[in-house]
């Protein structure tokens, strides 16, 4: 990468530059975003024969942008030709003069209007873009193909009357898998883009109607023009890729946006998702140019994890002339296609309630065995278990979230094994902080994100900011609970106690503390009063739900001769019953700091080398970083149940780890029977089901009721009410996994 020094060039183009800087807001996020996108695809690439790699920055006026990506690029080196072009003579002279004194003697600066722009008047139009003389007016005409790898339009678009035909002369320019970025101001309302499922997602899209009227106006007396329309047949004539709403804060917050597109047409979707376009199922007929808009949906049989109601809604778009949506065009096959704008994901108001995975994902090996020839179903959560499933390498992980936001966390940890360093990794996960996140994040992890996540991360990068909080386990669920157990612990005047506690280097001190100094404290009414018995808090903040609650309770009840009625007072010792079960084994058997990072995070807010879990190990970035190797994740966004019906084949999952999910359900709930039905639908032959409860015996397991097909037998394992079950012939009873063929 090459570093220019903006003081070493003349007053010109520098004073121009500075003038421009506050209003033409977001050119270096773009300018980071494409070059991760150009690094990955030539990583990629370079497994192929390169050819020439092609810039034309469109409206590039004195040439800032150019000389702005190489905090990113080494644009000399990186690019063969960079063409930009520009209508005003004035600004042509200042950003030739900017390229002299920088010395980049392949860009190449063209004073013309951008609708007569055509690449083949500089350019040989074969595979190898031989080099011609700039200007020579040797044009090779009738070249379909196009040849630019990166087409930029900053601030310009707005400034074309004619963007129709300058979008579809430039979408023409792009080589098949090239990128075209464009930031400008824009408005727009709701109404606008809401029945579009090919935006790649709609945050911030909208501007209110005063917003709209008064910048329309504004820009007008300047003949910039801000009608939706400009944005709109962008993204009708071309894939979205990524794309961003954002608001120039220093200016009175005028909206502009970022977006990121390639050719739409659905040989170039899935391109992007190496090893994995050779098992597409939208690869096109071979056959008549006509038939070139027909999916294969053959391919389906091959590849039932992508849900037949996404490749309907491609087939769809593709009939009416539509591009696909984002997630087709993505440079990661791992996230499924889902609708955010449904009511079952905005319930959860774009915020993640497990910022850690509580479960412990040895355990889940130890009982699971996960090989090679497993394709497992998990939930999400964090993501955390699924990435140790990961590390054995099973035929396919398909991780499943109703909450957008969980997923986005798992996608984030994907694109960070994919894309930094072990130490980045680690300090984003491990201690939960990065000062750099927001640049990490476009100009490296943006490249593997999907559109939604990226969006979801760019307006959440405080998170890991150290200036602006306590860093990402402050944040979901855990932002109520970990504040609550500090300030708890001041209250009884036990935070010392418990900073011994998680510094104790051997498990006798660290039972000595326990005994001695936490249980004592713990025992005061006041916290379990406040803590335990808020259903609110439990729910809030430890993602405790009323039936999980009521199971506590039950079996709190139970071991009592006497009959018990609910009180409140009854639930508060229930609970506190329950607690005091849980702790006391963990901070007398298990020495914290070393071995269990699931109590460490809780009570530190952050893990050590020491401890942290299994995917945070160098070993395992060392793994999961190597090309392909997450290949085999797929994110659904959605339930259990619609992922096992419409992902999965019957009888082709062989483990399912459903966490205390069927705690969630009162006994006999309609859903949870359901749920246990499609579970059975696809487990295969000996497949095996874990999950856990909070029950000391889980409704499911002596569930007696009609409603209920499968009459599962399990076997309850493990220290802390590790249930399992299925799985193996001696578990399986008549009516239970796998009914053979009246499934298929
Ligand atoms: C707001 S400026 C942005 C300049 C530069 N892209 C940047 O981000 O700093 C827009 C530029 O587009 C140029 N422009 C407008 N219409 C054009 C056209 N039809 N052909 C070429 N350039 C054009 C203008 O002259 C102006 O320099």
């Amino acid at each position: 990468m090459s570093q220019s020094d903006p003081s070493a060039h003349s007053p010109a183009p520098r004073q121009h530059d500075m003038k421009r800087e506050k209003l033409l807001k977001g050119r270096e996020d773009l300018l980071a975003i494409v070059s991760a996108q150009l690094l990955l695809r030539a990583e990629r690439d370079d497994l192929e024969t390169r050819k020439r790699r092609i810039w034309v920055d469109v409206g590039g006026g004195t040439g800032y942008n150019i000389e702005a990506m190489s905090k990113f690029l080494d644009v000399p080196k990186f690019f063969d030709a960079v063409y930009m072009v520009e209508l005003v003579p004035s600004l042509c002279e200042i950003a030739r003069e900017r390229f002299c004194e920088l010395g980049w003697t392949n860009v190449h600066v063209i004073c013309q209007d951008a609708r007569a722009f055509r690449l083949e008047d500089y350019e040989l139009p074969d595979s190898g873009y031989a080099s011609s003389p700039v200007n020579s007016g040797q044009a090779q005409r009738g070249h379909e193909e196009g040849g630019a790898d990166l087409i930029t339009l900053s601030y310009s678009l707005s400034m074309i009357p004619d963007f129709h035909a300058v979008i579809d002369r430039f979408s023409n320019l792009l080589s098949p898998h090239g990128i075209i970025g464009v930031i400008d101001f824009y408005v727009q309302s709701e109404a606008d883009a809401s029945d579009r499922t090919y935006t790649g997602g709609l945050f911030g899209r909208h501007v209110n109607y005063l917003s709209r009227t008064l910048w329309r106006a504004w820009f007008e007396l300047d003949w910039v023009g801000l009608e939706p329309a400009r944005r709109d047949y962008l993204e009708y004539r071309l894939g979205t890729i990524l794309t961003l709403n954002l608001r120039n804060k220093s200016l009175g917050s005028i909206p502009y946006y970022i977006w990121i597109g390639c050719r739409k047409d659905p040989t170039v979707a899935w391109f992007h998702h190496g090893a994995a376009a050779a098992q597409s199922p939208l690869w096109i007929r071979k056959g008549k140019q006509n038939d070139s808009n027909k999916l294969n949906l053959e391919g389906r049989r091959g590849q039932p994890d992508i849900p037949p109601k996404v490749l309907e809604l491609a087939l769809h778009n593709l009939s009416a002339n539509l591009p696909l949506p984002a997630a087709f065009y993505q440079n990661q096959p791992w996230r499924v296609y889902y609708d955010d704008r449904l009511e079952r994901y905005t319930q959860f108001s774009d915020e993640y309630i497990y910022s850690f995975t509580w479960e412990d994902s040895e355990v889940d090996q130890a009982l699971l065995n996960i090989g090679p020839d497993d394709t497992v179903l998990a939930i999400t959560s964090a993501g955390d278990n699924v990435l140790s499933y990961a590390l054995h390498s099973p035929a396919k992980i398909h991780a499943v979230d109703l909450n957008p936001a969980q997923n986005h966390l798992l996608e984030l940890k994907l694109a960070g094994y994919m894309a930094l360093p072990y130490s980045d990794f680690w300090q984003l996960f491990g201690e939960g902080k990065h000062p750099d996140f927001r640049s990490l994040l476009t100009s490296r992890l943006s490249a593997h994100l999907s559109s939604r996540a990226f969006q979801y991360w760019l307006h959440h990068a405080n998170v890991f900011n150290p200036a602006a909080g306590r860093g990402l386990y402050d944040t979901g669920g855990s932002r109520h609970a970990l504040p609550a157990i500090r300030w708890a612990s001041r209250l009884v005047g036990r935070r010392k106690a418990v900073k011994q506690l998680l510094e104790a280097p051997t498990l006798e001190k660290q039972r000595s503390i326990w005994i001695f100094k936490m249980r004592p404290a713990l025992s005061s009414t006041l916290i379990s009063h406040m803590l335990v018995q808020s259903e609110g808090f439990l729910w809030k903040a430890l993602g405790v739900p009323k039936t999980q609650l009521a199971m506590i309770e039950e079996d709190y009840a139970s071991s009592f001769e006497e009959p018990m009625f609910s009180s409140k007072r009854q639930r508060g010792n229930a609970l506190y019953q329950y607690m005091m079960d849980t702790l006391e084994p963990v901070f007398t058997h298990c020495h914290v700091a070393s071995e269990n990072p699931y109590y460490f995070i809780s009570l530190a807010g952050t893990y050590t080398p020491q401890c942290h879990p299994e995917y945070l190990a160098p070993q395992a970035h060392e793994k999961l970083s190597q090309r392909g190797a997450l290949d085999k994740i797929r994110i659904h966004t959605d339930s259990l149940v619609d992922v096992l019906e419409e992902s999965l084949s019957p009888g082709s999952l062989t483990v399912a780890v459903i966490m205390d999910s069927m705690d969630w359900f009162a006994p006999g709930d309609e859903t949870a029977v359901k749920q246990v039905e499609a579970l059975n639908r696809a487990l295969a032959m000996n497949g095996r089901v874990l999950f856990r409860s909070a029950a000391r015996v889980p409704w499911l397991l002596i569930w007696k009721g009609d409603e209920l097909e499968v009459d599962l037998m399990g076997r309850m394992v493990g220290r802390r009410h590790e249930m399992f079950a299925g799985g193996g012939e001696k578990s399986v009873s008549p009516k239970g996994i796998r009914l053979g063929e009246e499934n298929a």
